[in-house]
């Protein structure tokens, strides 16, 4: 903290505008101001009394390695922040607007728009913005695919994977065709030996496995004769490219790499659409929303907002090209600090199917994995609790966390296994 007599402090170059300055040293009573200068500067506080200005550079952010709800980008939040009460001088903010208003309309649209650019979306392909997270698409997916006796083929390569054949089970035929469970999901299979179904309606994968860390690199091509490829891509969408033409769905869960939980993101080949089955509620039949781009009942209009400036942030970031590159960066610097411990830390996962996004590990001294992140916490940086059906650490670092997060959390670890060894 730094303090000055009726003067601008200046810390770390922090300037205060000569307007604010002013203002504050009328002020009669002792107050503290949070300001943002502009979108690119970290907030300060500013505390006042009558003859005093002190700046506290007070950034109260932490280092969050959760793995959904997940941290999102820096600038992205003050641009909300920025925009939360009268939104670009509509008098509004976007939580009071009518979904069918021109401004929601424009925010929709070019959310949709900015998204179909980063992924290069085929114009052959609806973008639905759904509610109900990735699990009401479990059974979304059966219902408007298949009717009762069809058959479909699932890889399963851990835990969603799972839960999505689980739910498929209800409507239709579903046939695990592979499953990495008897190996604790360390693996996804050669895609050579699959014996798939010649008649299955769909192959569904799960891109990114969350809580195991495991990711597909490449996609399998599936088998039956006007049979398609389906991905859960809740944990990776958006962090690197992908070839839209090769599945007829992928769906994601916002609240890990795009945006807050409350919006689910459907890209659905045009001709899939319109053949759900009689019982299949209002809300999850694809044709009732596509007609209605998004919008047959009240859609989760804050949530597409925010996803709307994080593709908005990812392009100005050079698309999602350059997002992998970083994304590679990070996760090479994590695994590296894992593979070189000498076996102290230990990621079970195969290292060609390593996620990018989720990196679950292990204490060979599994007795100190509690004060690791009890330390680590004290650190600020925190939710690096495994998932408890896995246990041990797992940090998740999606397209918002900075390398310097990382970078962090591996000197972390060094000198964590220094005093440990
Ligand atoms: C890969 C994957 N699929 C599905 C889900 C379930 O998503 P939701 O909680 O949005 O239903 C998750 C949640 O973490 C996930 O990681």
């Amino acid at each position: 903290m730094a303090t000055s007599t009726n003067s601008h402090l200046i810390r770390n170059q922090t300037q205060i505008p000569k307007s604010i300055s002013r203002s504050l040293l009328h002020l009669k009573k002792p107050s503290t101001i949070n300001l943002t200068t502009t979108t690119k500067t970290k907030p300060i506080s500013i505390r006042c009394s009558s003859s005093t200005i002190t700046v506290v550079d007070s950034n109260p952010r932490v280092i969050n390695f959760a793995a959904g709800p997940a941290a999102l980008p820096e600038n992205v939040l003050l641009k909300a922040q920025s925009e939360l009460y009268n939104w670009r001088g509509s008098g509004m903010s976007v939580m009071e607007m009518s979904h069918r208003g021109k401004e929601f309309l424009s925010i929709i649209q070019k959310a949709e728009s900015d998204l179909r650019k980063l992924l290069e979306i085929p114009s052959e392909y609806s973008v639905l913005f759904l509610q109900g997270g990735a699990t009401t698409q479990f059974s979304a997916l059966p219902l408007n695919l298949c009717n009762s006796d069809d058959e479909a083929d699932y890889i399963v390569t851990g835990s969603w994977g799972d839960k999505a054949f689980k739910e498929a089970k209800k409507y239709c035929n579903p046939k695990v065709i592979w499953s990495g469970k008897s190996e604790k999901y360390t693996k996804v299979p050669s895609f050579d030996g699959l014996e798939q179904s010649m008649h299955a309606k769909y192959l569904h994968i799960c891109a990114n496995e969350t809580i195991h860390g495991v990711e597909f690199k490449d996609y399998p091509v599936p088998k039956s004769s006007d049979g398609y490829l389906v991905a859960d891509m809740s944990s990776n969408f958006c962090s690197k490219p992908v070839d839209v033409s090769k599945f007829g769905v992928i769906y994601a869960g916002a609240q890990k790499n795009v945006g807050p939980s409350g919006v689910t993101i459907v890209i659905i080949r045009k001709d899939l659409i319109g053949n759900a089955r009689d019982i299949t509620p209002v809300m999850l039949d694809y044709k009732i929303h596509d007609e209605n781009s998004s919008l047959y009942n009240t859609p989760p209009c804050f949530g597409i907002y925010m996803c709307g400036l994080v593709f908005d942030d990812l392009l100005e970031q050079g698309g999602l090209k350059e997002v992998e590159k970083k994304n590679q960066r990070k996760a090479e610097l994590l695994y590296n600090a894992i593979d070189e411990s000498n076996g102290f830390f230990k990621c079970p996962v195969e290292k060609s199917v390593r996620s990018l996004m989720n990196v679950p590990f292990t204490l060979e001294k599994s007795e100190l994995e509690g004060e690791f992140i009890k330390e680590a916490a004290k650190e600020k940086m925190v939710q690096l609790k495994g998932h408890r059906s896995v246990g041990g650490m797992r940090a998740s670092i999606y397209n918002a966390m900075p390398l310097a997060g990382v970078e962090k959390l591996v000197a972390f670890m060094k000198e964590f296994q220094a005093r440990h060894a």
